[in-house]
């Protein structure tokens, strides 16, 4: 078992070395650190599992990089990760093992925990969601009117959807059955509609998607969805276009979902982690049983490279202590990824939950608020989209945002020329961002001195350029489990418990309270003032159209 005294970061030697660093960095520039260094892009390029990870356009030197890893060293990120793999309790607030790294291990590998072997387990649901959607795929598994399945429907939120629906797009290519693929997340009526008015119930299956089968917003859509099933071909057709992925087997029963329609996972998967659990059964609907191996395979590369590569040039920890460094030390705020690929469009928002539910953390292990920085905010879009909407600010503004641009070698279309052009915006940028152009060079071209100002780029903007050959299952598979494992380095270096979310309870729990006053105008407003007259403003629209 991990010793799990929490270590102030801050009280590190390294750390007052890197706030020495951080003057030293601040005082000069990408372009004079290349300048400096004819090696650098060598230097500071790092490969493994299919991923090269240009970092040498980023605000970092050698000491930087040394005192990094002295932190992770002072911070015991290593011992922390290997008590991860272990299957200690490393999520401490809730008690809880943290192993989605089992999830991608070989049949061949044993991980017993309380005289179990969980990877026995996992293989074990894996058949049977393999069965299942050779059914489906093959069009054996028939809708209640005899007709075979031509559409998915995932009802769930937050981890039980994001995953999903960012690997149906970038799986895209890779679908091989007749099969569609919609998601249903937001409890907005509107989205379960859209589904309701354009598909065929006769040829339509939803997956409730649910950790815990008791979320309000999936709960409340899976009923929609059940209502109209049941409305349209009776109810003895719910067993045939419903199935269900949760940890909750009494509340999957209680829906009316049958044991044998019931897909498990384990209370050591977190929500965010859980893209490659059952969770993920409707991307294996997508690309078979073969193609979802494939994906766990790339996860399991990335958690091996993870384990067993020096800390020197450890991707996913260099990341994760890149990301350190700018929130801690050069006061980056937010980390902009924009994927130069439309079919990784949905990877910002994956990021989203990843990063911030995990590392949006104000106290550490032991409950002790933080004396530091954590976890930034992360946004993005995919380029080239991005660079005609905000690279604006991201070139002239005034505030440090950190890029991670990730582009495939390998066209993703049978257009290869506009291929050319989407990696040429990609590299540009980098360079544009990092190098600028400075007042003399555009003074130099003819503008007028008046415009000057305008058209100066100061450059100095960090960028990580990450490159994978094709977006295939297995390098999509290698590309989240890199983020899982750079979010854990974070979390490490921070001393928080990234794989608790309870700053999401106050709202769902309002939420319910709130939803009691919006529809029973007998229950007193007793809120503050404005929410009452919130509460109000509604209460007098319904009483218009209830
Ligand atoms: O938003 C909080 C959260 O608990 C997430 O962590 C989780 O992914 C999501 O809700 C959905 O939860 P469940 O899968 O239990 O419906």
């Amino acid at each position: 078992m991990i010793d799990d005294q929490v270590i102030n970061p801050t009280s590190t030697k390294a750390w007052k070395a890197l706030e020495k660093d951080a003057q030293r960095i601040q005082a000069t520039t990408i372009k004079e650190l290349f300048a400096s260094d004819p090696t650098r892009a060598q230097r500071f390029h790092f490969e493994g599992a299919g991923i090269s990870l240009d970092l040498s356009k980023n605000l970092i030197d050698d000491d930087v990089m040394t005192h990094l890893l002295e932190l992770a060293t002072e911070t015991k990120v290593l011992e922390r990760r290997d008590a991860m793999f272990r299957g200690d309790p490393i999520n401490n607030s809730e008690n809880r093992r943290v192993l989605h790294t089992a999830l991608r291990l070989p049949r061949s590998a044993e991980l017993v925990l309380d005289g179990t072997d969980i990877v026995a387990e996992v293989h074990e649901t894996l058949d049977r969601m393999g069965a299942f959607s050779d059914e489906v795929r093959d069009g054996r598994w028939l809708g209640a009117t005899g007709k075979r399945i031509t559409d998915v429907v995932n009802i769930g939120i937050g981890g039980s959807y994001l995953g999903p629906e960012m690997a149906a797009l970038a799986m895209r290519r890779s679908v091989s059955a007749p099969l569609r693929a919609h998601f249903i997340a937001n409890v907005d009526g509107a989205d379960t509609e859209k589904i309701t008015t354009t598909l065929d119930p006769e040829t339509t299956l939803f997956i409730v998607a649910s950790k815990t089968f008791t979320t309000l917003e999936t709960m409340t859509n899976a009923q929609m969805a059940r209502d109209w099933i049941a409305s349209v071909l009776g109810e003895d057709s719910v067993a045939h276009h419903f199935v269900a992925v949760s940890t909750n087997h009494e509340g999957v029963q209680a829906f009316g979902i049958a044991p044998t329609a019931m897909f498990g996972f384990w209370d050591w998967v977190g929500g965010r982690y859980s893209m490659d659990s059952a969770i993920g059964l409707s991307t294996m609907l997508l690309i078979g049983k073969d193609g979802f191996a494939e994906m766990l395979a790339g996860f399991h590369e990335v958690d091996q490279l993870s384990c067993d590569t020096p800390a020197e040039n450890n991707l996913p920890l260099l990341l994760g202590l890149l990301r350190v460094w700018y929130g801690c030390f050069l006061g980056a705020q937010t980390i902009g990824v924009m994927p130069y690929a439309s079919d990784l469009a949905r990877l910002p928002a994956y990021l989203q939950q990843l990063q911030m539910e995990s590392n949006g953390k104000r106290v550490d292990r032991s409950g002790t608020p933080l004396s530091y920085q954590s976890g930034a905010i992360y946004w993005g879009e995919p380029g080239t989209d991005g660079q005609h909407s905000f690279y604006q600010l991201l070139h002239q503004g005034t505030k440090l945002i950190p890029l991670d641009l990730i582009g495939f070698l390998t066209p993703l279309s049978s257009y290869r020329s506009s291929h050319d052009l989407l990696i040429a915006n990609l590299i540009a940028q980098s360079q544009a961002l990092a190098f600028g152009r400075s007042a003399e060079e555009v003074a130099a071209s003819g503008v007028e001195e008046w415009q000057v100002p305008f058209r100066t780029f100061t450059g100095n903007k960090p960028s990580t350029l990450m490159f994978l050959d094709e977006l295939t299952p297995r390098s999509l598979g290698s590309l989240i489990a890199l983020y899982e494992h750079d979010v854990f380095t974070q979390g490490a270096v921070w001393g928080i418990d990234s794989f608790d979310q309870w700053g999401v309870e106050l709202g769902k729990a309002m939420a319910t309270s709130v939803s009691g006053a919006l529809t029973d105008e007998s229950v007193p407003l007793e809120y503050d003032p404005s929410t009452n007259a919130a509460i109000e403003r509604y209460r007098a629209s319904r009483r218009r159209w209830a």
